[in-house]
């Protein structure tokens, strides 16, 4: 086991601020908040050691303190390089949680901090549950203590490539132990993955450029969650949207939204702003970078840097590479100049803030009762990935209604048994998409 160190931030001295964020996070974070009441007595996550592997933010930290207030332990790590938000972090480490995260770490760093959340406190207990954002926590685990494995009760998992991972590895049958896919609850990917992005797309670009936004020519690549918020989010801000899809549903949903969908090699010489979104590889290639306009900017909003070809981009023209602030990096190929943002990593989250809290809410409330189930009934599963059930999804929903303000109609038992539901839900059947 490693030595215990108690938490690595960046600046302790940020906490203060780090709290009053977090106080007004809280306001905003109904779903979180009303787990704490819930279930302050009954502590169903007492005996608990969680390792959290997901991005340091504002939100992030009302979530670990919700963890707590439930009984368990909890260390953290950011999934990203770029993603923590400092103040959050010291607040966390003032608060005596172990957090290791820091805004610009490099990749060795980046590795020794999901390290350090292996083990708990000075006695050095390994951990017994995994929350991860995109599977880096989960591959530490199983590929470097396989060990640990034995004692973990389950993990949940936050994201859209996290969750691919591991469908791969139940596939393969190296998945040792319950997975909740977080992801796929409907509170969760049809909520942060395309509201979140719609309000975290154009703030990230703003704040890296403070380019105009209207009138100017974006391709969004994918057009899945993540894509259908992006692109939403530049048409509201009076871009010229252009979509790139593979699948012909969602190209055809790009379509009929009234976008026009086009070949990347098609639109790119009159791209102003390129942002991949697919979760896949090699979108962004040499062929296209030398084919865009003087100042285009490129980014993505994917969770890992590959979509972008940051590889053949620093390997031919890396020594043009000019940092004009954190995050944001002029390159000039054939004498054009080239702006890529957070180094081709998710651009909301390292430009940006991520998504608000609200929505971060959805998500994190989905993350806690995936986390209260899996720690408390290991024995209802086997070493697969499962979903929440649909009443726990639709009760996320319930806890930010009010916050908005909405009325819901109430079904009577006449009209429940007419579309055959009970009058108390679930609303819809398993098949249905939203
Ligand atoms: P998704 O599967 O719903 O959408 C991806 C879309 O990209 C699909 O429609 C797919 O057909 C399309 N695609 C795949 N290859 C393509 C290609 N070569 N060219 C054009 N389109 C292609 O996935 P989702 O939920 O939208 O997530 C996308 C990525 O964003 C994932 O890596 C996910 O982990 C990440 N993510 C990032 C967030 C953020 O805040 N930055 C929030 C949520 C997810």
């Amino acid at each position: 086991t490693l030595p215990y160190v108690p938490y690595k931030v960046k600046d302790i001295s940020l906490a203060a601020w780090g709290r009053k964020e977090i106080e007004l996070a809280e306001a905003e974070m109904p779903g979180l908040m009303s787990l704490r009441e819930e279930y302050k007595d009954s502590q169903p996550l007492k005996g608990a050691r969680i390792a959290g592997c997901l991005h340091m933010t504002i939100q992030t930290a009302v979530l670990i303190e919700t963890l707590v207030s439930l009984g368990a332990d909890v260390t953290w790590s950011s999934c990203n390089i770029f993603s923590t938000q400092d103040q959050a972090a010291a607040a966390i480490a003032d608060a005596g949680i172990p957090v290791y995260a820091w805004k610009g770490m490099n990749e060795e760093e980046f590795n020794w901090c999901i390290e350090q959340t292996l083990f708990f406190g000075e006695d050095r207990e390994p951990l017994n549950m995994i929350l991860d954002d995109g599977g880096d926590l989960t591959n530490m685990v199983l590929d470097k203590y396989p060990e640990l494995a034995e004692g973990i009760n389950g993990l949940s998992e936050e994201t859209t490539t996290g969750v691919h991972r591991l469908y791969e590895r139940m596939k393969n049958g190296t998945l040792p132990m319950p997975a909740i896919n977080v992801n796929d609850s409907v509170t969760k990917s049809k909520f942060d993955n395309k509201y979140g992005c719609r309000e975290s797309a154009v703030d990230a670009i703003r704040r890296a450029t403070d380019t105009m936004l209207a009138g100017k020519r974006v391709v969004v690549c994918g057009y899945g969650d993540v894509g259908k918020g992006t692109a939403a989010s530049f048409r509201g801000a009076g871009s010229i949207v252009t979509v790139t899809e593979i699948d012909p549903i969602c190209a055809l949903q790009a379509a009929m939204d009234g976008f026009e969908v086009k070949r990347l090699e098609t639109v790119i010489g009159k791209a102003d702003i390129v942002i991949t979104t697919t979760g896949n590889k090699d979108i962004v290639q040499a062929r296209h970078f030398e084919a865009l306009k003087d100042k285009a900017i490129v980014c993505n909003i994917g969770h890992f840097d590959n979509e972008i070809d940051m590889g053949w981009l620093n390997a031919n023209h890396g020594d043009t590479k000019d940092e004009i602030k954190p995050q944001v990096d002029k390159y000039t190929i054939n004498g054009k100049d080239i702006i890529i943002l957070a180094e081709g990593r998710l651009v909301n989250l390292g430009c940006a803030t991520g998504h608000p809290s609200f929505v971060m809410s959805n998500s994190f409330t989905n993350q806690t009762l995936a986390q209260i189930e899996l720690w408390n009934h290991p024995e209802n599963y086997k070493n697969e990935v499962y979903m929440l059930p649909k009443h726990l999804d639709e009760k996320v929903a319930e806890l930010h209604l009010s916050r908005l303000g909405v009325e819901l109609e109430k079904l009577r038992p006449e009209q429940a048994e007419y579309i055959g539901v009970t009058v108390d839900g679930p609303f819809k059947p398993e098949y249905y998409r939203y």
